[in-house]
């Protein structure tokens, strides 16, 4: 198979900095441009200054640097249609077209293939009234999820402990406006317990490569405590996904996801990222994202020894039967250093010291999310998560000293960070 020269990264958070990375790793040596990128990934690559959800823009800058291959990191072009837009002009690209972007823009369109395909997911209601929302409220068992349908950046789910805090949440999203658009469907679905866990499945129409399982840290607190963020850590492998039970969800949730969306009609290639709740009957659909997950692609990606841009470029062209999956057996860890203050409001512009490369622990990587330079040139935050901290070694507790070492190792006076990712399986060790 004859790889791509010249590759364009699309994103400017944690997972691209890892996408970056990996691709620079494969053995055909590409030439690799981001837009926008972060301060990180301008120390790797060129980055060029066109947002993520400036299609016309990245058509441009795609033609203008002769790209061969376009990677599209978050949601937002893809639902907005760049890769429709790319194929028009003849340039390959890894991701979903815009009707595959839905499984992740529409919590809806998903809970209905779910259901009409019979994958285990949890009862659900949609609605776009509120008064039929809050008597269907009445009927089921609180706790109870209040969804926003559309993208809401990761904020558009309640898990409410009341019918109280479920019925407000209802009126805001339904009347009062929050989330905009994307709120003014929402659906009511019964609460899941249990772990979670996140699957990246890489998926060419029928075919497909499930990457090794993570699993993230989505409260801001130590002892998953505190509102949701996008993620504030992640580690691999997830033991608590073991053979068997990965072959059951391979069996009662993957094959027939891929297939579900293969009859739907949609070419789907690209990674399909199951969230899933493992419950005590068995595992459950959260959701479906269509892009690779951040923090989790931090601490898949290093563990690949398959070349990671022949992945992508032979699920792109169709061609994924060509690929063996072969991970290392390292374990990965990834902690996320975040501005205080994030998920709500946070500072911006704190000076961030990194420690000389040769003095972080062996096989650290640290990838940048939130950060940019500032006029004197000093590598500044810019986002709510600012780093990934990664380690891999061979177990994971080695790659939670060597992540944390690191971690001590950085200075910034907004720095906060969760002290106890990982800690989950360690304590089962
Ligand atoms: P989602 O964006 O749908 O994955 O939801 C974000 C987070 O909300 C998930 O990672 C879960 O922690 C939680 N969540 C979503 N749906 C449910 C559910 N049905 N039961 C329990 N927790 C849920
Ligand atoms: N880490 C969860 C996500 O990427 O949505």
């Amino acid at each position: 198979m004859k790889l791509p020269c010249s590759i364009l990264v699309v994103g400017s958070g944690g997972r691209e900095h890892a996408l970056v990375r990996a691709l620079l790793q494969s053995p055909a040596k590409p030439r690799v441009v981001c837009a926008p990128g972060n301060a990180g990934i301008a120390q790797d690559v060129a980055c060029c200054s066109v947002a993520a959800d400036d299609i016309a823009g990245l058509l441009a800058l795609a033609q203008r640097e002769q790209i061969e291959f376009v990677v599209v990191g978050p949601e937002v072009p893809l639902s907005l249609g760049l890769v429709d837009q790319l194929e028009k002009i003849g340039i390959p690209a890894y991701g979903p077209k815009a009707v595959g972007a839905r499984l992740e823009a529409s919590k809806i369109f998903t809970k209905q293939l779910l259901l009409k395909y019979k994958i285990p997911t949890a009862a659900a209601g949609c609605f776009s009234e509120v008064a039929p929302a809050l008597a269907y409220l009445r009927t089921r068992p609180i706790p109870i999820v209040i969804k926003a349908d559309g993208l809401a950046a990761g904020k558009g789910v309640v898990v409410a402990q009341t019918l109280t805090e479920a019925e407000a949440a209802v009126r805001a999203m339904l009347d009062g406006g929050k989330f905009g658009s994307a709120g003014h469907q929402v659906l009511i679905e019964d609460c899941l317990y249990g772990e979670e866990t996140s699957l990246l499945v890489v998926v060419s129409g029928r075919d497909y490569v499930t990457l090794p399982t993570s699993q993230d840290h989505k409260r801001i607190g130590d002892g998953d405590t505190g509102p949701n963020t996008g993620g504030m850590g992640a580690y691999s492998p997830a033991e608590v996904v073991t053979p068997a039970l990965l072959e059951r969800i391979d069996r009662e949730i993957v094959r027939p996801s891929v297939d579900a969306i293969a009859a739907e009609g949609i070419e789907f290639r690209g990674t399909l990222f199951i969230g899933i709740m493992l419950t005590p009957t068995g595992p459950s659909v959260l959701e479906y994202n269509t892009r690779f997950g951040d923090p989790e692609t931090q601490v898949v990606l290093p563990r690949l020894a398959t070349d990671v841009l022949a992945l992508l470029w032979a699920a792109a062209r169709g061609e994924l039967t060509t690929i063996t999956l072969a991970v290392k057996p390292e374990a990965a860890l990834c902690v996320v250093i975040a501005a205080r203050g994030y998920p709500d409001a946070y500072p911006k512009g704190d000076v961030i010291a990194f420690p000389p490369a040769a003095t972080l622990p062996p096989s650290t990587f640290v990838y940048h999310a939130g950060t940019a330079k500032n006029s004197s040139g000093q590598i500044v935050t810019n986002g709510g998560r600012v780093l990934g901290v990664t380690a891999l070694a061979p177990t994971l507790r080695a790659a939670a000293d060597r992540a944390y070492a690191a971690c001590d190792q950085i200075t910034c006076a907004a720095k906060y960070f969760r002290r106890d990712i990982g800690a989950r399986q360690l304590h089962r060790q």
